[in-house]
């Protein structure tokens, strides 16, 4: 998979692609990620990018010529075409499901901005998809495209060892994972459930899965009805 990103700060990018998950998928060559910087396309002595509203009002707002400049110079390194996503809390709302889908993709060009906003022309333009990680609101759309390369990259064939796996599985069953425990077997008096000690593996399934279903209905009761 290739994965580009327009954003005018690339290295708030490179600490949560270069450790663990990320980072490893990269150096198999699972994932290609290249940045691209919207500043480099800026105009004027300074790299303007951004302009004051017309109609007025407060703050600034993200000028078309340097991201769709810096979005044809990121478009042709790739053949593939992809999903075009700007990062926005007015988007699609980011679930696993929306993960899984973005996963089979073969290429995504992520557009991160300040959220002041982007001149409408952008999304018009471009053509992009809208998502949105969580009704809240961030400085920027940097951590949210963060939030979609770590969730998709997981997913992707190779990018997770064996008993990373069954993890996601846990999840893809669309209940909260269930307790799990290691040594010691008694840490200050707080004791490890009795059934994770007796090796039946068929009762161990049974507990865990009744775990995850009990720790759902009281934590997360809505996840219990999209399944
Ligand atoms: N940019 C600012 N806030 C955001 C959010 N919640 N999701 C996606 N992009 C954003």
């Amino acid at each position: 998979m290739r994965i580009d990103v327009l954003t005018l700060f690339p290295e708030m990018f490179e600490g949560p692609l270069g450790y663990s998950i990320p980072k490893r998928a990269q150096d198999k060559g699972i994932v290609e990620i290249a940045l691209t910087n919207i500043r480099d396309f800026g105009v004027g002595n300074y790299n303007k990018v951004d302009d004051a509203p017309y109609g007025g009002g407060p703050g600034m707002v993200m000028a078309c010529g340097p991201v769709f400049d810096s979005y044809e110079h990121a478009a042709k390194q790739h053949p593939a075409k992809g999903r075009v996503i700007m990062m926005t809390p007015a988007g699609r709302k980011l679930d696993q499901k929306l993960m899984r889908e973005l996963s089979s993709e073969e290429r995504l060009i992520l557009i991160a901005g300040r959220y002041e906003g982007f001149d409408e022309r952008i999304q018009e333009g471009l053509d992009a998809e809208m998502v949105s990680i969580g009704d809240y609101v961030l400085s920027g759309g940097e951590l949210a495209a963060m939030v979609v390369i770590d969730g998709v990259v997981r997913l992707l064939d190779g990018a997770l060892g064996h008993e990373d796996s069954a993890l996601d599985e846990s999840f893809s069953g669309g209940l909260l994972e269930y307790p799990q425990y290691t040594r010691p077997e008694d840490y200050h008096g707080m004791t490890v459930p009795e059934v994770l000690l007796g090796g039946n593996h068929a009762l161990i399934e049974q507990w865990r899965r009744q775990q995850a279903l009990e720790r759902t209905r009281s934590l997360r009761p809505d996840l219990l009805e999209e399944l």
